[in-house]
């Protein structure tokens, strides 16, 4: 009968813990989206009609595209997260905002790594579910890809983002390329590949 007291309050303790660590304490809309703002939307904006290499940070629901497995943002897990490096110029990634730009500062840094350790939530957006479809390609093997001018480049495939193809160049760089820009075979690899 004791024993049975004991376990049952150890559970009740361990439950009442595991509810405990509670709400986020980054607000993508307080904390994160003026970061974004502030550094990122000259080049990185639908407001401002630039979309560089695909990413825009002003429209939260194309945002979520970037969350996800194999995407620039992995929710709770930083080691995956392409976004800080990118930041900070770490990891051989082109530094964003680029040179000449005012990079962001250690505590916005600290900001978008808390945000992304506590789930990357945005306004909106299911990410329990967005992790759950974004699919990942089991094999990247560099592949050939050429566009309607007959400019050629060699990249991973990384996943399709509705009419876009995620490629991965060899440096490193992620672009969202438009599938009607690719020559008919690229179109015809990206959508064998998205099958797989
Ligand atoms: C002055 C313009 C400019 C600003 C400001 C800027 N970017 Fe970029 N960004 C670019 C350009 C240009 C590219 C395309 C890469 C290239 O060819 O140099 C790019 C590419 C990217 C990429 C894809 C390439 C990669 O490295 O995987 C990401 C992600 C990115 N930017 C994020 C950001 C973020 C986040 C910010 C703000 C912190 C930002 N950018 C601010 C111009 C800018």
């Amino acid at each position: 009968m004791i024993r049975a007291f004991i376990a049952l309050t150890f559970i009740a303790a361990a439950t009442l813990h595991a509810q405990l660590p509670g709400s986020p304490t980054i607000d993508f809309k307080k904390h994160v989206q003026p970061i974004f703002a502030k550094h990122c939307y000259d080049c990185h904006s639908v407001g401002k009609k630039k979309e560089k290499a695909g990413f825009v940070f002003d429209d939260v629901k194309r945002l979520a595209n970037d969350v996800g497995p194999g995407r620039i943002i992995v929710p709770k897990d930083l080691e995956q997260s392409d976004l800080i490096p990118i930041v900070m110029g770490a990891n051989g990634k082109k530094m964003m905002p680029p040179e000449g730009k005012d990079p962001l500062s250690s505590k916005e840094i600290e900001t978008l790594k808390t945000w992304i350790e506590e789930g990357a939530n945005l306004p909106g957006i299911d990410i329990a579910a967005k992790m759950a479809a974004t699919k990942r390609p089991k094999v990247k093997t560099p592949m050939n890809w050429t566009n309607k001018e007959g400019k050629a480049i060699k990249a991973t495939f990384e996943g399709m983002e509705g009419e876009f193809v995620l490629l991965r160049t060899e440096n490193g760089q992620l672009y969202k390329y438009p599938l009607s820009n690719l020559n008919m075979a690229g179109q015809f690899q990206a959508k064998m590949q998205a099958e797989q």
